[in-house]
């Protein structure tokens, strides 16, 4: 657990306008006070993201979801008791005080609170919201250590908080609670069942394809290696005539892997389930750029639980 002067120095930076990156249990984020219209236009300028694009407002807790939110709806309450803190934003109707930079211009805001120790620590001591992106560049893989931060956004981050590799690895679940019934906007780390189940009537999902949320688009999260979806037994084929074109081809799939795999084919690390898939998909679509990979051949885990967050990511990653 980093020194609670780390802490402290974040709030200050916070204080003056600046950006913080800390870690929360879905992916690292690009934080600043969500009240600075200033430091929000630095965040956009530093993420190289489209003006019109909402970013999430994180909170401490939701005994201050009055301050930021109006109208929020029987369902969006039971949600955000049941899954906070964890990874679930939830967009409700904005209160006066949201800043247009943090809303993207709309009428609405994603709020969430973090489940990390870390996280919670910078949202007490500051005790305000912050606003806060995934901590990449615009289009590039979203980051789950403080290495991968700094590697990103080098020195346009004025401070990196280090609370070690996120514990979920896929970004939050978005449900959008200004509708009748909710609609996800984004699949993440809870499901659709467990929103169903709270909720108590089935969620709409908004359709593939579909921009329900700005910057859900389908190059994000994509690797510079083309990824390519495959089930286990395409893959020896598919990989063995890549192979004999030349190209350099890598191979993400969880266990076990499939049979009869060419020498040359690079094997990632194998995801030993769902949550592991999840918690290192990131790590392996850089580690994808990093071995100069042409093809990475991805084997999308079961299409359920956290998996399906990881069939989605890996779907917008093949989709260019
Ligand atoms: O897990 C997460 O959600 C991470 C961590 C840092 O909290 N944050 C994150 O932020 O993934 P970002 O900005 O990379 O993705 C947030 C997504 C964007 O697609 C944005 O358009 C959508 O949430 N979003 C934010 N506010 C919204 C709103 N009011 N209505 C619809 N979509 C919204
Ligand atoms: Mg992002």
């Amino acid at each position: 657990m980093p020194a609670r002067a780390d802490v402290e120095q974040a709030v200050a930076v916070l204080r003056r306008g600046g950006l913080v990156a800390f870690p929360t249990e879905t992916v690292y984020g690009l934080g600043c006070d969500v009240t600075n219209v200033d430091a929000l236009a630095r965040l956009f300028e530093v993420k190289r993201r489209p003006r019109h694009h909402p970013v999430i407002l994180h909170l401490a807790s939701a005994d201050s979801l009055a301050d930021w939110a109006v109208d929020v709806s029987p369902a969006a309450k039971a949600l955000a008791e049941a899954c906070w803190p964890g990874p679930l934003t939830i967009v409700l109707r904005r209160s006066a005080r949201v800043p247009d930079a943090v809303t993207g211009g709309g009428e609405t805001v994603g709020v969430r609170v973090p489940d990390q120790p870390l996280a919670l620590a910078l949202l007490r001591a500051f005790g305000s919201g912050i606003a806060a992106p995934s901590a990449n560049r615009f289009g590039r893989v979203s980051p789950t250590t403080a290495a991968d931060v700094r590697a990103d956004l080098g020195t346009d981050v004025d401070v990196v908080l280090d609370g070690g590799p996120c514990t979920v690895g896929v970004e939050s679940t978005i449900v959008d609670c200004t509708r009748e019934p909710p609609v996800i906007l984004r699949l993440g780390g809870v499901d659709a069942a467990r929103i169903e189940a709270i909720v108590g009537e089935p969620p709409t999902r908004s359709l593939a394809g579909e921009i329900a949320a700005p910057g859900t688009l389908p190059t994000h999260y994509a690797p510079a290696a083309r990824v390519l979806l495959a089930a286990p037994a395409e893959v020896a084929a598919g990989a063995a005539d890549m192979i004999r074109d030349g190209r350099r081809v890598g191979l993400l799939a969880p266990r076990p892997l499939p049979a009869d795999l060419p020498a040359e084919l690079v094997v990632l690390d194998p995801p030993a389930d769902a949550a592991d898939y999840a918690r290192h998909l990131y790590a392996r679509l850089r580690e994808a750029d990093r071995l100069r990979l042409d093809v990475l051949i991805a084997v999308p885990p079961a299409d359920e639980g956290i998996g399906a967050a990881v069939a989605d990511r890996l779907e917008r990653a093949s989709a260019r």
